[in-house]
C-alpha cells in the first residue's frame, strides 16, 4: 500500500490498484471540462474543511470526480450506488493511489450495501452527492440528529429527484438539495446519449446478440428511452416503444417508432428495455404472453422496473447461462424469459456504464454544485433547486472548446432586435 492509501475501507482486492489506475487516467483523457474545474479547484480550494459523502457508481469517471472534490479541499469517501455497478479495480486504486475511503464491492449484498450507507454516514458529512437518494432517505429515517450538520445535497438522477421531490412535499426535506440532472448539460447528453450506447453496449457484452432484424421494446420514451430507441434503431432493429403520457408518446411516433401498449407489445418484442424509473412496468402477466427465449433488462436506476419475484413465483428455478444472464423457464408453457443484469441497470453491471465524455459534463455539474452549496451556505431554502442556467452554459461552452469548436456571438444588432417588441414585418 502506497503512504497515501487510507485505512479505513471495504473493497475487494487493494491489489487491483494499478490496473485502475491506468483506467482512471485512461477516462481523465475524455473529460476536459472536469479537469479544468480540478485545476481551478487546486488553487482555489472552495471545499476546503468540508467533509463529504460521495454515493455513485464507483467508476473510472467517478473517481475522476472524486479526485477534483479533493483537489477543492473536500474530505471526501465514497460509496456505491448500486450493488452491481463497482468496478473493483477503481475501488482499489482510490484507496491505495488517492486515500479515499472506499466502501464498495460489485456484488455486495442488500445487507452490505446499507452497512456501507450506514458507515458513510457516521464521517458527519456536510454534503452529500447522491445517486438515487438511498443516502439522503437513509439519513431522514434514521439520522435525524445530523440533519443540522448538512449545508446541502445533489443528486444525480431521475429517480432520485422524484423522491427529493416526495420528501420536500411530505415536509421532510430540511436542506437544500440541487438536482444536478435537471442541468440540461446532464440530461440531454448523459441520460440520451450515455444511456443510449451504454445500455446496448450492455446488453451485447452480457449476450452478444446481433440486434439487427429484431424487435426491441423500449419501455419510457424519457431521456433515456429515446437514446437507447435511437441507437437500437441504429443497430438495425425494428424498435417498439411503450409510453403513459401521450406527449412522449406522440413523439415516439412523429421520430418513426410503432408504438402500443405493453399488453400487446409483450407477445411482439425480442428483447426488452425498460428505462421509466417506475415500478413494474413489466409485470407477471407479461411474461406469460412472451415468446420464447425473449430477453428482458432493465436501464433504469432501481430493480424493479420488471417484476422479478411474480417471474420467480411463475418459473422453475432460474439457470445462469453466461454472467448476467438467467433462464427463467415458466411452468406450464415450458417457454424462457431471460433476464439480464438481475433486472439492475444493465449499462453498468454488464459494462462500464456512461463513456468519460459525457460523464464529463455530468460531474462538472456535480463539481460545481458542491461548491455553489457551499458559496450559497445558508442561502439556499430548504427544498429541490437547479443550478443558475449560467452554470450550465459555461459547462456547454467549455466542452465545446475542449472539442475545438466555436459558435457565433449576436450582433447588437440581433441583441436589440431579440430585446424589442416594436419591429415585425
Ligand atoms: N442507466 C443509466 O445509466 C441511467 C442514466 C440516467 C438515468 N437513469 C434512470 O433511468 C430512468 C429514466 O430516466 P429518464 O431521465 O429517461 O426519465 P424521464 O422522466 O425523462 O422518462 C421516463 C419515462 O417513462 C415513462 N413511463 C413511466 N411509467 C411507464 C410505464 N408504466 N410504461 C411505459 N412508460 C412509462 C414516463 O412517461 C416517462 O416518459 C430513471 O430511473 C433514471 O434515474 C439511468
Amino acid at each position: 500500500m502506497s503512504t497515501r492509501s487510507a485505512t479505513e475501507f471495504d473493497i475487494k482486492d487493494i491489489n487491483l490498484a494499478a490496473d485502475g489506475k491506468r483506467r482512471i487516467e485512461w477516462a481523465e483523457r475524455e473529460m476536459p471540462v472536469l479537469r479544468l474545474i480540478r485545476e481551478k479547484f487546486a488553487t482555489d480550494k472552495p471545499l476546503k474543511g468540508i467533509r463529504l459523502l460521495a454515493c455513485a457508481h464507483v467508476t473510472t469517471e467517478t473517481a475522476n470526480l472524486v479526485r477534483t472534490l479533493q483537489a477543492g479541499g473536500a474530505e471526501s469517501v465514497l460509496i456505491a450506488s448500486n450493488p452491481l455497478s463497482t468496478q473493483d479495480d477503481v475501488a482499489a486504486s482510490l484507496v491505495a493511489d488517492w486515500g479515499v475511503p472506499v466502501y464498495a464491492i460489485k456484488g455486495e449484498s442488500t445487507e452490505t450495501y446499507n452497512r456501507h450507507v450506514r458507515t458513510a454516514l457516521d464521517t458527519h458529512p456536510h454534503i452529500i452527492i447522491d445517486d438515487g437518494s438511498d443516502v439522503v432517505a437513509t439519513l431522514l429515517k434514521e439520522r435525524g440528529e445530523q440533519k443540522n450538520e448538512i449545508i446541502g445535497t445533489t443528486e444525480e438522477t431521475t429517480t432520485g429527484i422524484v423522491r427529493l421531490q416526495a420528501m420536500e412535499q411530505a415536509g421532510v426535506l430540511t436542506f437544500p438539495s440541487i438536482a444536478v440532472n435537471d442541468a440540461q448539460t446532464k440530461h440531454f447528453f448523459d441520460n440520451r446519449y450515455g444511456t443510449g450506447q451504454s445500455t446496448i453496449d450492455g446488453v451485447i457484452r452480457a449476450t452478444n446478440i446481433l440486434l439487427a432484424g429484431r424487435s426491441v421494446v423500449v419501455v419510457g420514451y424519457g431521456w433515456c428511452g429515446k437514446g437507447v430507441a435511437m441507437r437500437a434503431r441504429g443497430l438495425g432493429a425494428n424498435v417498439i416503444v411503450t409510453e403513459v403520457n401521450a406527449i412522449k408518446a406522440i413523439e415516439a411516433v412523429m421520430d418513426g417508432f410503432r408504438v402500443m401498449p405493453m399488453s400487446e407489445a409483450c407477445a411482439v418484442g425480442d428483447l426488452f428495455i425498460t428505462v421509466t424509473g417506475n415500478r413494474h412496468v413489466i409485470d407477471g402477466a407479461h411474461f406469460e404472453k412472451m415468446k420464447d427465449g425473449a430477453i428482458v433488462c432493465n436501464s433504469g436506476h432501481f430493480d424493479l422496473e420488471l417484476n422479478l419475484v411474480a417471474l420467480r413465483e411463475m418459473s422453475e428455478p432460474a439457470l445462469t447461462l453466461r454472467p448476467f444472464v438467467e433462464e427463467f423457464k415458466l411452468r406450464g408453457s415450458g417457454r424462457r424469459v431471460i433476464v439480464l443484469g438481475e433486472g439492475r441497470l444493465i449499462n453498468l453491471a454488464a459494462a462500464e456504464g456512461h463513456p468519460a465524455s459525457v460523464m464529463d459534463m455530468s460531474f462538472a455539474n456535480q463539481a460545481l454544485s458542491a461548491e455553489y452549496l457551499v458559496k450559497m451556505k445558508g442561502e439556499l431554502k430548504p427544498g429541490v433547486h437547479t443550478l443558475p442556467q449560467e452554470v450550465d452554459t459555461e459547462i456547454a461552452g467549455l466542452k465545446l472548446k475542449a472539442l475545438g469548436i466555436s459558435i457565433d456571438t449576436l450582433t447588437s444588432e440581433q441583441i436589440e432586435y431579440l430585446s424589442s417588441w416594436e419591429m415585425g414585418t
